[in-house]
């Protein structure tokens, strides 16, 4: 049974709820159809995270919708969030009763430790914020959710006690961030909130030694991005299987005319690489020597067109699959959960700071 809001309290936590068992987290916009960068930078990565430890961690993967407001949404949000949750499944997440689904609008504890995280954060390192000067793009007439959002992240993270929180590097500011409020809090109020481990182990315990910036396949210097104009700079994972493939083909490369992983010399060359080892789930090590000095950037390129366009068939299967009626039973029970985790730790904040 869901337990109404406003009768919740600490008493109300489900039993499934351990609290000696750590909690890893993350969630990806629901503003459009993700791309291969969302894909391979952070959908695979918490997928097999998730699936090699939910046994003994809480998994939390939710959509952060309201973050999604702060930006054009493309089309209808109430759909792209059904879709983004059946990209998990499709991606081979398995459920079990460690892994929670949930819409974070729909646990208004975000919101509320939002506005208390706001009264400890301070405008100069929230300006600092490199995805802030970047969204906002220096204008005055930018909205107050884009100046708002690493602090919201703070919060979807915290009141969770999250310790690993997989993401890509773009985000990385953010999670020092919310380490930083954490301690803050902390140091002022006694140990309230779980601080996130430094983002140089989480990417330890991702085992990720590459692939945390895929890049525009035009401009390879920028990140791939779903807001990026140019069709053929992003992957997006609806893309048929054959337009993806002449997508890669069509990338932008050097003129060096020898393969070598350098992101700084070759960073089309390089992006191509981390494709291919991602995609195929290999060492990154592997394919560099298996490509090193190859003259014909051609060649490589039909190879990741291949992988890519091979990938995009299978998932696409098996997105079709999956039904809208199982994602809402799995947000029914992941908002009971969330709801109920999230209430006590806000209750603990509110406690700290006075309001209750
Ligand atoms: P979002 O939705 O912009 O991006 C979702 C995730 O995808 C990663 N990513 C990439 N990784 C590699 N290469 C790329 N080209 C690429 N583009 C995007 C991002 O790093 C991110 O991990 N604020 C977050 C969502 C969020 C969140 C959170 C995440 C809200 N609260 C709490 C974790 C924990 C965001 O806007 O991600």
């Amino acid at each position: 049974m869901r337990i109404p809001y406003s009768s919740r309290s600490d008493k109300t936590i489900l039993v499934c709820y351990n609290e000696n068992m750590k909690t890893i987290l993350t969630g990806i916009r629901a503003n459009s159809i993700l791309t291969l960068g969302n894909y391979l930078g952070a959908l695979l990565p918490m997928v097999r995270l998730a699936n090699e430890h939910s046994k003994d961690y809480h998994i939390n993967i939710f959509v952060p919708d309201l973050h999604s407001i702060i930006s054009d949404v493309d089309g209808d949000l109430q759909k792209n969030i059904i879709r983004g949750l059946k990209y998990y499944l499709a991606a081979g997440l398995e459920i079990n009763e460690n892994v929670h689904i949930y819409r974070q609008s729909h646990v208004p504890a975000h919101s509320e430790l939002c506005w208390i995280l706001d009264c400890v954060a301070t405008m100069g390192e929230t300006s600092r914020m490199i995805q802030y000067k970047e969204k906002s793009n220096g204008q005055e007439s930018c909205n107050v959710g884009i100046f708002n959002y690493p602090i919201l992240m703070a919060a979807d993270i915290l009141l969770y006690s999250a310790e690993y929180v997989p993401i890509g590097e773009d985000q990385f500011q953010h999670i020092e961030l919310t380490r930083n409020l954490a301690m803050r809090v902390n140091h002022k109020y006694g140990e309230i909130f779980t601080v996130p481990v430094a983002t140089a182990e989480q990417v330890k315990f991702m085992e990720v030694d590459n692939g945390l910036r895929i890049r525009d396949l035009l401009n390879p210097e920028k990140k791939m991005s779903k807001s990026t104009k140019a069709e053929n700079s992003k992957i997006m994972l609806d893309d048929a299987p054959e337009v993806a493939a002449k997508k890669i083909m069509s990338a932008t490369t050097d003129s060096f005319g020898k393969v070598k992983y350098d992101m700084w010399s070759q960073p089309g060359i390089s992006n191509l690489l981390q494709i291919e080892a991602l995609i195929n789930d290999v060492p990154l090590q592997d394919v560099i020597s298996t490509w090193a000095g190859e003259t014909r950037y051609g060649d490589l390129k039909k190879k990741v067109a291949e992988s890519v366009s091979t990938m995009l068939s299978t998932f696409q299967a098996k997105m079709a699959e999956i039904s809208d009626e199982q994602i809402s039973k799995l947000l029914e029970e992941g908002e009971e959960y969330a709801n109920n985790v999230a209430n006590v730790k806000l209750l603990e904040v509110q406690k700290a700071f006075g309001l209750r």
